[in-house]
């Protein structure tokens, strides 16, 4: 997961990398009193978005009052930068700037290790600079398991063509940072711009960090991040299930075991909606190799929670997992659910012990149940059905 810049900046700090004090506000009038608090005659606003050029797009400003903080703030919120809404902004110092740098190691699979980047010419657009002058571009790889050593820090300053006296400076701050990623296992922390400031201070303006999400249960505040900003109640309650989830626009509720298969499960409900009107798939949801009754009962009860779903389409192919069971875990989860199932359900069962699953179905005569033959029927009834034929 991606951090937004001010969960990035708390981290900087509890690492030791200098930042400026900043308050992170959701309203305008937060803004005007986190402005107050901070009292530094020059400060900015900075949109919390999880997207790169922001300040071209407006979303950082520069002010000197409380009043115009706010003023600041109320053109930031609700902006849409490249199709990110601004929800809150980092009311943060304002720093004298005399350079701007650009510091970044990152997660390389071609290298089976680390790239440190870094650059004199910080504070514009990197990707820009690399195409055009990649020379200003300083690269050092680096071996995960020793790390960006103090050595590997300066010969990195020195390719940038820093001199003895602003490597001494910037060193120590790039090895905090590489403590930042080695110690969130992080897969991306790129500062741009690290700065020095008038007064000689070096310090870290911005911060992108990149958390690698197989290591979010070692780091439970970040956890929290994840669940704060995850706006789809739906995909917050599959998260809290533990359950593959995503939420998408249609009407067609999909279950299905194995991500390809209801990968293509969209699919074929995408290309039999066509016929009647432009029915779509309502959301993927990978049920996984199990689906015993309980996990089928919180995915068909997480299904048809959506209001926007007006049939069901439960696609199953028995492996390991034989249909018998699949069946038996369907009514089970229909009998767990009682009346919170109120919408077709079309069934569509094969592999190991298709027969004996069908009839575990037929037996059962569950009123809201389908059972269809082939992927291509199921997906036409299921869009029959969402559509109200
Ligand atoms: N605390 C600060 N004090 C003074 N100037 C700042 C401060 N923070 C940012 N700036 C200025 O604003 C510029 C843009 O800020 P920042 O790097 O945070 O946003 P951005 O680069 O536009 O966004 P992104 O990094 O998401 O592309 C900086 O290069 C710097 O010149
Ligand atoms: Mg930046």
């Amino acid at each position: 997961m991606d951090l937004l810049e001010h969960q990035a900046r708390d981290v900087f700090a509890r690492h030791g990398v200098p930042v400026l004090p900043g308050i992170l506000a959701r309203t305008p009038a937060e803004a005007r009193a986190a402005a107050d608090k901070l009292g530094t005659p020059v400060l900015v606003v900075k949109a919390q978005v999880k997207v790169g050029g922001r300040g071209k797009a407006g979303g950082v400003k520069v002010v000197r009052t409380p009043a115009e903080a706010e003023e600041a703030a109320r053109a930031i919120l609700g902006m849409d930068i490249k199709g990110h809404t601004v929800h809150s902004v980092l009311v943060a110092e304002g720093a004298e700037i005399a350079e701007e740098y650009y510091f970044s190691l990152l997660l390389d699979r071609s290298s089976h290790g680390l790239t440190a980047l870094c650059s004199k010419e910080g504070g514009v657009e990197i990707e820009q600079l690399a195409k055009e002058r990649p020379e200003a571009l300083a690269r050092v790889e680096i071996d995960p398991l020793e790390g960006l050593t103090a050595e590997a820090a300066r010969d990195l300053l020195e390719a940038a063509g820093f001199d003895v006296e602003q490597v001494g400076a910037i060193a120590p701050v790039l090895e905090r940072l590489w403590e930042v990623y080695r110690d969130e296992d992080a897969t991306l922390v790129e500062v741009n711009p690290l700065v020095r400031t008038v007064g000689g201070e070096i310090l870290a303006l911005d911060g992108k960090v990149s958390i690698d999400d197989n290591a979010l249960f070692r780091h439970e505040s970040f956890a929290a991040f994840a669940a704060e900003e995850n706006a789809d109640p739906l995909e917050e309650e599959a998260r809290r299930l533990g359950l593959n989830y995503v939420k998408l626009d249609g009407a067609v509720g999909v279950v299905g075991n194995g991500a390809g298969l209801v990968m293509s499960s969209l699919d074929v409900v995408a290309y039999a909606g066509r016929d009647f009107g432009g029915i779509h798939p309502a959301n993927f949801l990978d049920i996984g190799g199990g689906a015993s009754a309980s996990v089928m009962a919180d995915g068909l009860g997480l299904v048809l929670a959506d209001p926007q779903v007006t049939s069901v389409f439960i696609n199953v192919f028995g492996g390991i997992t034989a249909c018998d069971q699949v069946a038996l875990g369907i009514v089970g989860a229909l009998e767990k659910l009682g009346d919170r199932a109120t919408k077709p359900i079309v069934v569509r069962l094969d592999g190991n012990a298709v027969e004996e699953g069908r009839e575990v179905l037929r037996r059962a005569k569950h009123p809201l149940v389908h059972i269809a033959d082939s992927m291509d029927d199921a997906a036409r009834q299921a869009a029959a059905l969402a559509a109200g034929k």
